[in-house]
């Protein structure tokens, strides 16, 4: 009889242990790097993103011509490069420069910048498109420098489109990954997707068995952030990244992913687009975190999320 309260006390305590960590186990994850600071998709942004001490590392993945994978968030070159300037006549029909048109040599000897007006100036500096490569030797590298161990975040960009042009994508990361370490279902990776039958196809035809999210845009919303939905993310999926618009129409999408054992992401909060609704950026990013108890965002700067986790657990 004792001996069985002990056991049944055990398991209680390990519940509750394990629920403190699910509470407690809540992510900063710098979107396109610590981009409301830097470029996106820069080395410079992921090393401050680093160092405001973020634990995942957002690189947006696309194609080149020659079968590199780059870190760059659109199929296009020309919002975030000066590839019109530099190759005027490689423009597609419809007006677009695409990164699978280009090799690796030619992105290199482009000027990365700022997307967005009012941040980094345009034209200041000089940075680079990087490979997936240079991104992981660059975080792995500080982890070897800092002794922390921050994850990656790669985003599969327009996969099916990338097949369509002769470039499949999800084999070669992959096979990246795997050279860089990232194994099992505990690796410090997240790979996201918009594409449901993407992520599927990694799981059970390509076996991996890396932690994957569901990227859910607010167009998706009706198929995918609903309980049936959600169960069929749970089939393949680790995750959801739902537009932050879907979390604030419906919070109990949040609850819905949990009870499936789903952890839930989403994007994107930026300090310099404030929702009216809140009154600062840390209100907004409290909301996320505590009362809409999500297990991470996307931010854009990493440095006041890590500063709200910080102090909400010095509290507990
Ligand atoms: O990947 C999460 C979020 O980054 C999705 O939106 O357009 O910034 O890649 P986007
Ligand atoms: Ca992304």
């Amino acid at each position: 009889m004792r001996n069985k309260r002990m056991c049944t006390n055990v398991f209680i305590a390990i519940v509750i242990a394990s629920s403190c960590a699910w509470a407690t186990d809540k992510i900063v994850i710098a979107h396109r790097g610590a981009s409301g600071y830097l470029p996106e998709h820069t080395l410079p942004a992921y090393a401050a993103a680093y160092a405001y001490g973020a634990d995942y590392i957002e690189p947006d993945c696309v194609m080149t011509r020659d079968g590199h994978l780059i870190a760059l968030h659109d199929i296009h070159l020309e919002a975030t490069t000066d590839v019109a300037e530099r190759f005027p006549d490689r423009k597609r029909g419809d007006g677009r420069w695409y990164a699978a048109d280009f090799t690796l040599a030619e992105i290199k000897t482009l000027q990365a910048r700022e997307r967005l007006p009012n941040r980094f100036p345009i034209g200041a500096s000089r940075f680079e498109v990087p490979t997936l490569r240079e991104v992981i030797e660059l975080i792995q590298g500080m982890n070897r420098s800092t002794g922390r161990d921050v994850g990656i975040y790669p985003e599969l960009k327009d996969p099916s489109w990338h097949r369509s042009q002769g470039l499949p994508m999800e084999e070669a990361m992959l096979a990246i990954l795997k050279q860089y370490g990232y194994e099992g279902p505990q690796a410090r990776i997240f790979i996201q997707c918009f594409e449901p039958a993407t992520l599927r196809r990694i799981r059970e035809e390509l076996k991996s068995d890396l932690p994957m999210i569901q990227l859910i845009a607010d167009s998706q919303k009706n198929s995918l952030a609903t309980e049936a939905g959600l169960d069929a993310i749970a089939q393949y999926a680790t995750g959801i990244g739902p537009d932050k618009r879907i979390v604030e129409e419906n919070p109990a999408v949040v609850q819905w992913a949990h009870a499936r054992g789903l952890k839930v992401h989403p994007y994107t909060l930026r300090k310099d687009t404030v929702p009216g609704k809140y009154d600062s950026f840390d209100a907004e990013l409290r909301q996320y975190y505590l009362e809409y108890d999500v297990d991470g965002v996307f931010v854009d700067h990493p440095d006041d999320a890590v500063r709200v986790l910080d102090a909400w657990r010095a509290t507990r």
